[in-house]
């Protein structure tokens, strides 16, 4: 058993020297005093001796003893100029606000260590170069996120975060109970629970009213404005010049392609429906829809990946909305890599100038085989909105429509941020601690929150 502080002192000069001899040395790792018969050597090293980094990486790059140092593992390798930046100090983040407050751009670029005191328990003390005492706790190193960049498998390059999906005329569809999401915030995390993992939710009991509506959005974050407002309440007049507004067919797409930031959930509860029928509601799930793309023919789901459309909306006179770039139909997180987004509405698609003819040819082979993989009678979820049950889904995923109708319907509802959204899901299916503690971590396993995207 091994007690007292841990002291590594990092003679520079020493490492420096040690540098290219064959078998590098251990640094001097002492228990307690120095001078105590239980002070031993740790067989932590400085670099492996087969390391393939070269003078200048290895100059820059340091490992720390681990917090359960008896188990003989050393930290990963931190770059030093990193660790500074990330000290974890009151100094360097605000204990409240968790803002980063070092003055990162001053340290200097050949920061180095000067001195390390691993306690039992306790943050970690690295004493740095321009004269700062850093703190890194064990769970820090312990947790470090520091691994192999994750990469797209070669052919077939769509990867799929876990998801389930509905079938067509399947008996219940996933449904929650308005009293008990306005309740608990226990309901309300089964209820995004349902929305992440099926795409969509029903909500049982709604009061048919537009306020318990916005209350009911309310419970998951603030409601996302845009040109149509806020909160909606609507019916088929169109007062916004968009085919939403209408009572004709509307076939399955996402909204807000036009959006550098589309909206990531969408609420509709039906308030009324007098002197006519029709208006069923679609659903279809965007990524079960890829997957099979990708089965079929993965050529197709690469076009989809790669080629970027532009669109916008530019019904109303004081608007030409855009995004800030053409993105694709398929949305590929950059670090996971994982299918995030689908992005689909052939309405609101506009003019695309930059290409070859034939890679027109192979883009719209490649939407015509998403485009009728959509229609397949197996894939579109057809259920009747009624006062009193509202719909909410996730509109980076399930694609959504509506049959033409009669008569005349006032329907309520609203956006909510995809931020926002994840924000809210993720605090509620983890403790808090557990979330800032994964902060930057891009590791596909169930207990990272950020894995959840
Ligand atoms: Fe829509
Ligand atoms: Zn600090």
């Amino acid at each position: 058993m091994i007690k007292g502080p841990l002291h590594w002192t990092f003679g520079s000069q020493k490492i420096a020297s040690s540098f290219g001899q064959k078998g590098l040395m251990v640094p001097s790792v002492q228990i307690g005093s120095p001078r105590t018969s239980r002070s031993r050597r740790l067989p932590f090293q400085y670099l492996r001796e087969d390391s393939s980094l070269g003078a200048r990486a290895y100059s820059r790059t340091v490992q720390l003893p681990r917090p359960n140092w008896q188990t003989d593992k050393p930290s990963p390798a931190f770059g030093k100029l990193w660790l500074r930046d990330n000290c974890q100090c009151p100094k360097c983040i605000h204990p409240d606000t968790k803002q980063r407050i070092v003055q990162s751009f001053s340290i200097p670029h050949d920061i180095d260590i000067v001195d390390v005191v691993a306690p039992r328990d306790q943050p970690i003390r690295v004493e740095w170069s321009d004269g700062h005492v850093g703190r890194y706790p064990p769970s820090f190193l312990d947790r470090s996120h520091v691994n192999p960049p994750n990469k797209p498998t070669k052919r077939g390059d769509l990867q799929w975060r876990p998801f389930e999906t509905c079938t067509p005329g399947q008996k219940q569809y996933p449904t929650v109970s308005y009293s008990a999401v306005m309740a608990s915030d226990k309901a309300v995390w089964e209820w995004l629970e349902n929305i992440y993992r099926w795409g969509f939710c029903f909500v049982k009991d709604t009061p048919v009213n537009p306020g318990a509506t916005e209350a009911l959005l309310n419970r998951i974050a603030f409601i996302r404005s845009t040109h149509y407002g806020g909160f909606w309440d609507f019916t088929a007049d169109l007062a916004f010049k968009d085919t939403a507004y209408t009572n004709e067919f509307l076939g399955a797409h996402t909204d807000n392609t036009y959006f550098t930031d589309p909206a990531r959930l969408q609420l509709f509860h039906l308030l009324s429906h007098e002197n006519g029928d029709g208006g069923a509601s679609l659903l279809v799930d965007g990524f079960q829809a890829a997957k099979i793309l990708a089965e079929e023919n993965p050529d197709h789901a690469t076009t989809l990946r790669k080629v970027g459309q532009p669109a916008h909306a530019s019904g109303n006179e004081n608007h030409c909305i855009t995004p800030q770039q053409h993105y694709p139909v398929f949305g590929r997180h950059v670090g996971m890599p994982l299918l995030f987004q689908i992005r689909w509405n052939n309405y609101d698609r506009s003019i695309k100038w930059d290409w070859s003819v034939d890679d027109q040819y192979e883009w719209y082979e490649a939407a015509r085989h998403f485009d009728e993989i959509l229609r397949r009678p197996n894939m579109e979820i057809w259920t009747q909105l009624e006062p009193g049950t509202a719909l909410i889904f996730d509109n980076f995923r399930m694609l959504h429509g509506r049959s033409a109708f009669t008569g005349k319907r006032r329907m309520c509802g609203g956006y909510i941020n995809n931020d926002d959204f994840l924000s809210r899901y993720r605090l509620l299916k983890f403790e808090r601690k557990h979330v800032l503690n994964n902060l930057g971590n891009l590791k596909r396993v169930e207990q990272n929150p950020f894995f959840y995207i």
